[in-house]
């Protein structure tokens, strides 16, 4: 009789043209197992779920990729808008024939998949709703994003990526995550200043997602990092309320990058949830 092998493949960087866009992804682990697609914060890349990447890739098939104008993923021409992103993300699904996934955002990423669970629902098995909201900005909060945009234009990514990074870490990273610091800086200062604006526009006129929230019938697991400053626990607490059935897990010694700042925690929720969907 004929061995059945099961196939595992590495984590290698592929690109592919999606919405006349060429975009950057990678498409890891086994061959035929349930996929998860992970969607990376503003204004990250894809590289910033690799431990997680790592973490899950005996079991299943997992897809990162670069939103576009962020990582090695082109701009194109078209304004940036939360809904482009969702539609981007059904190409890409579309392009690798996957049918259905389980979604995990962070953030940006959050905002990405609540707007895509409220379009296309069907194409999701579960949710992981990782440092993130759904509310739309606040006027002051979009006042912030034209200070920021004002501030790249004016003194350049080196001083918005400095400014930012003070708020996306908890406080004790600055002593423990030295390197996950330099990662990010790294991510931010590598994404061109007209992305970073034409994000910053996008992000500020987002649409608020709070009403679909009782309609998501598939299971959700909100992760927050317990010193997260800029989508705080009371605002995974919020999507909690809403969620009926959702799992809460508040992550110690992290601010608002959980997967990065707290892996080893993280990756153990995460393990745990996804085991249990199918
Ligand atoms: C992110 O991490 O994606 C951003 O903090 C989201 C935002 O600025 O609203």
């Amino acid at each position: 009789m004929k061995k059945k092998t099961t196939l595992y493949h590495p984590v290698i960087n592929f690109q592919m043209i999606i919405n006349n866009l060429l975009v950057s992804y990678t498409d890891a682990g086994k061959e035929g197992s349930p996929v998860i697609i992970f969607i990376h914060g503003f204004p990250f890349n894809k590289s910033m779920w690799n431990l997680q990447v790592e973490s899950l890739k005996d079991n299943y098939r997992l897809i990162t990729y670069d939103i576009r104008g962020h990582g090695n993923s082109d701009a194109g021409n078209e304004d940036f808008s939360i809904d482009l992103f969702a539609s981007d993300l059904i190409g890409l699904m579309d392009a690798l024939k996957i049918d259905r996934a389980i979604l995990c955002g962070l953030s940006m990423g959050g905002y990405i998949a609540l707007n895509v669970m409220g379009k296309h629902h069907e194409r999701f098995d579960a949710l992981i709703l990782s440092d993130t909201q759904c509310i739309a900005d606040t006027p002051e909060a979009k006042e912030k994003r034209m200070r920021a945009i004002e501030s790249i234009k004016e003194t350049g990514v080196e001083k918005y990526a400095e400014e930012s990074i003070k708020n996306l870490f908890a406080s004790e990273s600055f002593t423990t995550r030295l390197k996950e610091i330099e990662d990010v800086r790294e991510m931010i200062v590598k994404t061109s200043d007209q992305s970073l604006i034409s994000t910053l526009l996008a992000l500020s006129v987002r649409k608020e997602t709070c009403n679909i929230l009782p309609e998501i019938k598939v299971p959700v697991l909100i992760m927050v990092g317990k010193g997260d400053k800029i989508t705080p626990p009371a605002a995974a607490g919020f999507m909690h309320e809403k969620i009926k059935g959702s799992l809460l897990r508040i992550i110690d010694h992290a601010g608002h990058l959980s997967n990065l700042e707290n892996p080893d925690e993280f990756n153990v929720q995460l393990k745990k949830f996804v085991a249990s969907v199918y």
